[in-house]
C-alpha cells in the first residue's frame, strides 16, 4: 500500500518535472528560436546564422551577408537570399543591400501591371484625339477619356487647345471658312445697296438739273459726295 502511493507520487513528480522543463524551452521569446531544447535569440536583418546559442536565451553565432546578398528581417536562416536582378527592360529603384532586396520597375515610357512583372513590360498607350486622365507609371498603363475625346471631335472650342483630333482641325477649317463667305456675303450685300443709292440719287439730281442753274448743281454734287451715300431719301 505505502509502496503503491510512494510510486504514486514519484510519478507525479517525475510528471510535474518534464511537463515543467518541456514548458520552459517550447516557450521561447519573440526574438528567439527553438534549437534542439535551448531557446536562442535570431541573428539580426543582414545576417545569417552560423551556430545556434550554446545556452538557453543565448546569442547565437552570426555572419554579415556576402555582397549582392540580403536578409530583409531577423532571422535563422543558414544563408542570405540572394538580391534580385533587373531585367533589360527594368531599371533599378531600389539597391540591393544586405538589409533590402534590390527593386527594379519598368523603364519610363513602358509598365507592368502583374503582381511580379515576370513578362516584359509593355508600352504605354497614347491616347490619340483624347485627354490623358492618368499618365502612364511604370506599374499602370496611361488612362484616357474616351467620351471626351468623342465630344472633342465634335467641338468647336476643341480647336483653341491642345489635344485636338486631326478631324476636329478639319471642322474647324470649314467653321473658319464659312464665317469668311459669310462676311465677304454681307460686305458684298452693303455695297450693293450703297450703289444702288448713289445712282438713285445721281437720277434724282439729272431731274432738277434742267430747271437749277449750274452753280447750285455743283454745290448739290459735292454736298452728296461728302455726305454717306444713303443718308438722305
Ligand atoms: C502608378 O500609379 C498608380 C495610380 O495612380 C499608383 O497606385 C501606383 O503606385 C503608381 N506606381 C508607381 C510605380 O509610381
Amino acid at each position: 500500500m505505502m509502496a503503491k502511493l510512494g510510486i504514486l507520487i514519484l510519478l507525479g513528480l517525475f510528471l510535474r518535472v518534464t511537463v515543467c522543463s518541456v514548458s520552459s524551452t517550447t516557450q521561447c521569446e519573440m526574438d528567439e528560436f527553438k534549437h534542439e531544447n535551448l531557446c536562442c535569440q535570431y541573428c539580426p536583418a543582414g545576417f545569417k546564422l552560423i551556430n545556434p546559442c550554446q545556452k538557453n536565451h543565448g546569442t547565437s553565432e552570426c555572419a554579415p551577408c556576402e555582397s549582392n546578398y540580403f536578409t530583409a528581417h531577423k532571422n535563422s536562416e543558414s544563408g542570405c537570399f540572394p538580391c534580385s536582378m533587373c531585367r533589360d527592360d527594368q531599371e533599378e529603384v531600389t539597391k540591393c543591400s544586405s538589409t533590402t532586396d534590390r527593386e527594379c520597375q519598368c523603364k519610363q515610357g513602358t509598365y507592368c501591371n502583374s503582381e511580379n512583372c515576370l513578362e516584359m513590360c509593355h508600352a504605354c498607350s497614347s491616347c490619340p484625339g483624347g485627354r490623358v486622365i492618368r499618365k502612364c507609371n511604370a506599374t499602370m498603363d496611361t488612362v484616357c477619356d474616351t467620351f471626351d475625346s468623342k465630344q472633342a471631335e465634335n467641338s468647336v472650342v476643341c480647336y483653341f487647345t491642345e489635344d485636338c483630333s486631326a478631324s476636329a482641325w478639319k471642322l474647324n477649317i470649314v467653321v473658319i471658312a464659312a464665317v469668311i463667305i459669310i462676311i465677304a456675303a454681307v460686305i458684298t450685300v452693303i455695297r450693293k445697296i450703297i450703289c444702288y443709292c448713289r445712282k438713285r440719287d445721281r437720277r434724282a439730281l439729272n431731274s432738277v438739273n434742267g430747271t437749277v442753274s449750274g452753280k447750285r448743281i455743283m454745290t448739290a454734287v459735292n454736298t452728296f459726295q461728302g455726305a454717306p451715300a444713303c443718308s438722305r431719301g
